[in-house]
């Protein structure tokens, strides 16, 4: 990496924005350094977003200070200054800058959605832009997707707009373990505008981190038959968004999330992320599915939160659904409407 010179009166601010994504095809699984197990496939979400500002300027020495949504954060700063020291051979002209940076989300702080793709996401970009500002080189997005890769897997998918694919498949021209490529363009028109209609169960902390989850996959006996199966699934994904077969996307899909915290129960220890709650909203929404014949299907992160993911036509219907028969049912159910949107971008 070449050294790069810093101006004496170097100083600026910028502020860059990045989405959380929500996976159709499931990442679980990883080996050295930061690479997956198999490809995943995700939708980068609109509304629920980190909104990063950072203050930059010269220094004879390198120094952080972080604030989350104003309050200083000690523990995110570490986590930062962990990441930049183990990668600091890609940004070798930190050593000469003092960096202070406010990050706040979109979405409410204990909503159990996870910030990490979005936030270790935007803190990428914003380091990009910095050099970017130095080198007077444009911000090259595979660069910035594997340098997110490596901040937290996920977080590879939310530099890209509406659709990521990341992790090499023959489906896919172009793919890599190392970072994620754009795939809106092969979708058809219906997913372009899809809608997430995100439950919250709970908003607890996660009982597992999913650095201890992913790596519970590397003695689970199940591991190499869910490889093989998520690298079919998202073959089978890729045509479906091809050929807009919203059928064949929902059984995907569903799997996929079933998979996941079947994985997860298996593990040892095995954790269960599901809540009872969770159960009962899968099963509702498998019932006014084939009730209704509105194409809705549900997805799930690791945790107990519940994604409901359909075309933006039946977003009137799909609302009802949840205000009459969900929300009514289970108590305290909140619930964020949100949709396929943009990847990072500067504020
Ligand atoms: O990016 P990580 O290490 O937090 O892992 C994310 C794993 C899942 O959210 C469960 C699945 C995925 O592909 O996003």
């Amino acid at each position: 990496m070449k050294n790069i010179n810093i101006p004496e009166d170097f100083h600026g601010v910028c502020t860059w924005q990045s989405p959380s994504n929500i996976a159709l095809v499931k990442y679980w699984g990883k080996r050295l350094p930061q690479l997956p197990m198999n490809p995943s496939v995700s939708f980068t979400l609109s509304e629920c977003r980190t909104v990063m500002r950072t203050i930059f300027e010269a220094s004879d020495r390198f120094s952080l200070s972080f604030t989350f949504e104003g309050k200083p954060n000690e523990a995110f700063a570490e986590k930062i200054r962990r990441f930049l020291v183990a990668h600091s051979d890609v940004f070798p002209f930190l050593d000469g800058l003092s960096l202070s940076i406010d990050s706040r989300n979109t979405f409410p702080h204990s909503s159990g959605i996870a910030s990490s793709a979005s936030s270790m996401s935007a803190l990428v970009m914003t380091l990009l832009d910095i050099e970017s500002r130095l080198t007077g080189e444009e911000i090259d997005i595979r660069k910035a997707s594997c340098l997110a890769r490596l901040a937290s897997g996920s977080a590879s998918r939310s530099v890209i707009n509406k659709m990521a694919l990341w992790g090499k498949t023959d489906a896919f021209d172009g793919s890599s373990d190392e970072y994620a490529v754009d795939i809106h363009d092969i979708a058809a028109p219906v997913f372009q505008t899809f809608r997430d209609s995100i439950l919250i169960v709970s908003n607890e902390n996660k009982a597992v981190s999913s650095s201890v989850g992913h790596r519970l996959m590397d003695d689970n006996p199940y591991a190499s038959v869910r490889y093989n199966e998520a690298n079919n699934n998202a073959k089978r994904l890729i045509d479906a968004l091809k050929n807009a077969d919203l059928q064949c996307f929902m059984d995907i899909v569903e799997a996929e999330a079933m998979q996941l915290h079947a994985m997860m129960m298996c593990s040892k220890p095995s954790f269960v992320l599901v809540k009872p709650e969770t159960i009962a909203i899968i099963n509702k929404v498998k019932q006014y599915r084939v009730a209704t014949g509105v194409p809705v299907c549900f997805t799930l992160d690791a945790g107990p939160n519940v994604h409901l993911l359909y075309p933006d036509e039946h977003y009137a219907a799909v609302s009802r659904f949840i205000e009459t028969e969900l929300m009514t049912e289970i108590n305290s159910l909140k619930h964020i409407d949100d949709k396929v949107g943009n990847g990072a971008s500067r504020v």
